[in-house]
């Protein structure tokens, strides 16, 4: 879905961004042009960011072990 209409941004792009490492409305801004015409797609575009920040969250647990436990070296 459009989620930025002034500058044809999808949600898709801004959940590829937040796995590229962007972790802000203004870093959005700046790589896709979110929120830079009429500022109606901040709040969503924020949103997005949330959510997809959480679920790499939930995807990746600490340290990439699937059990979410790092081993101890002996
Ligand atoms: S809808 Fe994104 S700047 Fe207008």
């Amino acid at each position: 879905m459009y989620v930025c209409l002034c500058h044809g941004v999808t949600d898709r792009a801004i959940r590829q961004a937040a796995q590229a490492g962007v972790s802000s409305v203004f870093e959005l801004a700046q790589t896709l042009r979110v929120a830079t015409c009429c500022g109606r797609c901040a709040e969503l575009a924020q949103d997005l960011l949330a959510t997809a920040h959480q679920a790499a969250a939930h995807a990746a647990p600490a340290g990439g072990c699937p059990a979410g436990e790092r081993a101890v070296a002996t």
